[in-house]
């Protein structure tokens, strides 16, 4: 049986993964720095994940096997203070990587992000392995992460596995401080029906994944067996591709008379520096990868 540590469990992606992970017959434990608001539906320590004994003991506790991290310090905040987001971005990275060796983890899950490639990188259409030369300091984490990952594979036989994901639209879970936020705080401010300054620019081309998919991609890749994956530092996943005003103009056309300003402030910066789309073709090869949300599907969920 799979016995499931997430770490950062009360962020937009771990209430998801614990949501998913309700429906099947894995035991999950949720950490956080933080307790949650409401009774979670599984198990809950509150934990630091710099605090690498607390963790061992958790994991020796409650027999873990298997380790969802996704602590870290998103592009956006990252950028307000680089020294302690590269702390915990990096140092709760090797906590975990030294509790799985220590305590026989069978496999991890650790989310990298398009924050990885720069303007070296034909952000025009990324490939997997293009020039990379990231722009922040969440990036250059993630890539140090990717290129860890890949090494305590070849050195230890660490099985850790990794999406690139991009900019994840869920409006259940708020997000935590990146970005692609931006499109989550247009959504929600036309289901409100309240006005929305966007902080991006209205042509910023930026890459997208629905939540479902987000999730999908993560059970899916963890599923398969680890000699049909060719890559060992982050695979390369997309939904859909889409600027401020295509957005604005979808939501119009289903009927929201929203009022939208564009206020481009520091985070415009960054985006320039990520992809307008991704090939995601290694991960389609690989493990079989297919996105079912596009546009119209994440809206249709969105809006219902
Ligand atoms: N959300 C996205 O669009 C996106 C895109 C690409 C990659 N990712 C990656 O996915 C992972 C999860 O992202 P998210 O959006 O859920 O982030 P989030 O910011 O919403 O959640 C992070 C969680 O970590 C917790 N945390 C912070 N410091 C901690 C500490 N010291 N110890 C324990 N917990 C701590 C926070 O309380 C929060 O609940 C991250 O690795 C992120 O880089 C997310």
């Amino acid at each position: 049986m799979q016995r499931i540590l997430i770490t950062g469990a009360l962020g937009q992606l771990g209430l998801e993964f614990i949501k998913y992970f309700e429906k099947s017959d894995v035991y999950v434990l949720a950490t956080d720095i933080r307790t949650p608001s409401e009774k979670l539906s599984c198990e809950f320590e509150k934990a630091d994940a710099l605090d690498k004994d607390r963790l061992d003991q958790l994991v020796k506790k409650y027999k873990i096997n298997t380790i969802y991290h996704l602590v870290a310090v998103l592009s956006a905040n990252g950028e307000k203070n680089p020294f302690s987001s590269w702390n915990l971005n990096m140092n709760s990275f090797q906590n975990i990587v030294e509790i799985s060796l220590d305590n026989n983890i069978k496999k991890i899950f650790w989310p990298s992000s398009i924050a990885v490639f720069g303007t070296d990188s034909n952000l025009d259409f990324v490939s997997q392995n293009p020039s990379m030369s990231p722009e922040t300091i969440y990036g250059v984490s993630k890539l140090a992460g990717e290129k860890l990952s890949s090494y305590y594979f070849n050195k230890f036989g660490l099985d850790i596995r990794s999406l690139r994901y991009p900019g994840i639209i869920s409006t259940d879970t708020l997000p935590g401080g990146g970005t692609t936020d931006y499109i989550i705080e247009m959504l929600n401010a036309a289901k409100n029906k309240s006005d929305y300054t966007c902080f991006l620019s209205e042509e910023t081309k930026l890459p997208m994944m629905y939540i479902d998919d987000a999730i999908d991609a993560a059970i899916k890749l963890m599923s398969v067996e680890r000699k049909k994956l060719t890559i060992s530092t982050s695979y390369n996943v997309t939904g859909f591709s889409i600027t401020p005003s295509e957005l604005e103009n979808q939501i119009r056309s289903r009927g929201f008379d929203i009022k939208i300003d564009y206020k481009p402030d520091f985070r415009q910066k960054i985006a320039n520096s990520w992809p307008k789309k991704i090939d995601d073709s290694s991960s389609i090869k690989d493990w079989e990868w297919s996105c079912n949300f596009g546009i119209k599907e994440t809206l249709d969920r969105v809006f219902s």
